[in-house]
């Protein structure tokens, strides 16, 4: 008799072993409670600005509702080549150098995919976005988390890249902003990274999905300094600056026989971005800078008032520089990060994010996103402060 057909045994090993995203699995929680307010998810809570949405909308009514070519319509990437010029100071050739993709996710994806070979091991500085070890696992590489210390800031520094990894080490993935920390680089620090990397031979895939949300200083890429554009994979998106998570929509530049090849994973897995979300960010690109520059306005307003709330019940919080995230240290209360989400979810119904999803150097903290109304911010800070004061008695 043939065995019971068990669905288990056919998941491939190396998924099986991939956790569930700390961030998802709390936030399923979240939904099931009423009257919870969410600093979780990284998501603006502004709805995409309307002349966006209107080209989208229009963009339906003219009927462009077909594929277009693998890397997405030219005058997109004519225009993100204009703008990453511009804003980044980096030349890309719209008709080779430049891939449009579904979300910088995607992007994030398909580069790794392109270049990892099964053992070679990847450098990511960690804390850090929940994806990256996962989609490094998922090509059979080694992902090598590149630990940040919580006592400098949860600075990235070119001695730690260049005690990291063995001989195997091929890339590295950057993050500046950071999320989870709010963490941003200045050149000099950038300028001693790229003479590790040169040194070390390693590609470098530098996501700067935060970079118009820098509060501090001017956003500097990697891929802008002497001799890095030849070696970087540079992913942006609009998921953030321009409110549009829901488009699914980013991109990737760089040297043209590595977009090739990302090109030929994403026209056999995605064969493009949608159409409507290409018309909408082209929208965006050209239009969109001034309703990015008030969001960011208003997420300042924000995280000045979040960051000088938990520095005033306790709970050390720098400023972050840039993205939408406030890393309060919680570990003077005695609770491990995930207890204390837990237990401030259940008593006071405020959802924040453990430390611990980012990787274990962000334990003993959480991370708390500030892209929520003001209004309900200072309702959250004084459940929290409630909360704390709680467990101080
Ligand atoms: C650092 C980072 N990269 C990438 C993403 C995903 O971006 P997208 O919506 O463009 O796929 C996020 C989303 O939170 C993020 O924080």
């Amino acid at each position: 008799m043939a065995s019971p057909f068990q669905p288990d045994q056919f998941i491939a090993g190396h998924v099986r072993d991939i956790p569930r995203s700390g961030i998802r699995e709390f936030f399923d929680i979240v939904q099931s409670m009423p009257d919870v307010i969410s600093l979780g998810v990284g998501e603006p809570d502004f709805v995409t600005p309307w002349h966006i949405r209107e080209a989208a909308i229009y963009a339906l009514e003219r009927g462009r509702t077909s594929y277009t070519s693998n890397l997405g319509l030219l005058k997109l990437r004519e225009a993100i080549s204009g703008y990453v010029e511009k804003k980044f100071g980096i030349s890309y050739d719209s008709r080779k150098q430049i891939l449009v993709t579904v979300g910088v996710s995607e992007a994030l994806d398909i580069a790794l995919r392109a270049v990892v070979n099964p053992g070679d091991e990847v450098l990511y500085h960690e804390p850090c976005y929940v994806s990256y070890s996962p989609s490094i696992t998922m090509t059979h590489g080694v992902a090598v988390p590149v630990s940040c210390s919580a006592d400098n800031g949860f600075a990235l520094t070119a001695e730690a890249i260049e005690k990291a990894g063995t001989a195997r080490a091929k890339a590295l993935i950057l993050n500046f902003p950071t999320n989870p920390t709010g963490g941003t680089m200045t050149r000099t620090e950038l300028l001693k990274i790229a003479d590790v990397v040169l040194r070390r031979n390693l590609l470098v895939i530098t996501d700067e999905i935060y970079a118009e949300l820098t509060f501090e200083g001017e956003h500097v890429s990697i891929a802008s300094l002497p001799g890095m554009k030849e070696r970087t994979v540079f992913l942006h998106g609009f998921s953030k600056a321009y409110a549009m998570t829901g488009f699914r929509i980013g991109y990737a530049c760089g040297p043209a026989e590595l977009i090739e090849a990302m090109m030929r994973i994403h026209q056999y897995s995605m064969l493009c971005a949608s159409i409507i979300s290409q018309e909408a960010a082209l929208e965006a690109i050209q239009n969109g800078e001034a309703d990015t520059i008030e969001m960011r306005e208003q997420y300042r307003l924000r995280r000045n008032f979040i960051v000088d709330a938990f520095n005033a019940m306790g709970l050390t919080c720098p400023l972050p520089r840039g993205s939408f995230y406030a890393f309060p240290c919680v570990k003077s209360t005695g609770l491990g990060s995930k207890e204390f989400a837990v237990k401030l979810l259940e008593q006071e119904k405020v959802a924040c994010v453990p430390g611990s999803a980012f990787g274990p150097g962000g334990e003993g903290y959480l991370r708390c996103c500030f892209a929520t109304a003001l209004d309900q911010i200072q309702v959250a800070t004084e459940r929290l402060a409630r909360f704390v004061e709680r467990l101080r008695r």
